[in-house]
């Protein structure tokens, strides 16, 4: 297992659609861990494979932070049904220091696949609820800080400015470092 570099705010592939999972092979599983891994160094809840560059759809979450045995991957993810509506703060690991509140469906069935393969469904509710929509969302390119009202956004303009510079410098270097 390896920790993954989480992409910032400005790297073009927090906007890429992630690919559903055909087959569940050694990559697969490999990212899956690798992405668990990170999640804990960040103390994060949940991560999305687009945010350390692989497009396809696998997510984790952590709901509680403070425990570090319980992530779950959740592969494919559908969401049908959603009710109701809440207001809740959200951060994300690929926008460090911007917090927010978001209006997100309070309630959902949930349809994914595990890492073995079989179809997982339950009804989501509460944060668990909150922290797959915001997962689901970077799968398909989407930001939380895409549903801010545009004064809000207005006033983040410099510090997420500030982001995707730093995020510009950072790939340059990662390129450079790679080509020798
Ligand atoms: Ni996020």
């Amino acid at each position: 297992m390896a920790l993954r570099r989480v992409r910032i705010y400005g790297d073009p592939v927090l906007r890429e659609q992630a690919e559903p999972v055909i087959e569940i092979d050694k990559e697969i599983e490999e990212i899956a861990a690798d992405m668990i891994e990170t999640l804990y160094a960040n103390d994060g809840v949940g991560l999305a494979a687009n945010q350390v560059g692989f497009t396809k759809q696998i997510f984790v979450v952590n709901p509680h932070e403070d425990d570090q045995k319980g992530a779950m991957v959740f592969l494919n993810p559908v969401i049908r049904m959603p009710k109701e509506t809440s207001v809740m703060e959200e951060g994300c690991l690929s926008i460090p220091d911007i917090r927010a509140d978001v209006k997100r469906a309070k309630e959902f069935d949930f349809e994914a696949m595990d890492l073995d393969g079989n179809k997982i469904s339950f009804h989501a509710e509460g944060l668990l609820a909150r922290i797959i929509l915001h997962e689901s969302d970077h799968l398909r390119g989407v930001l939380f800080v895409d549903y801010l009202s545009p004064v809000r956004k207005l006033m983040l303009k410099d510090q997420l400015k500030e982001l995707e510079k730093r995020s510009h410098i950072v790939r340059e270097r990662f390129l450079q470092s790679a080509l020798g």
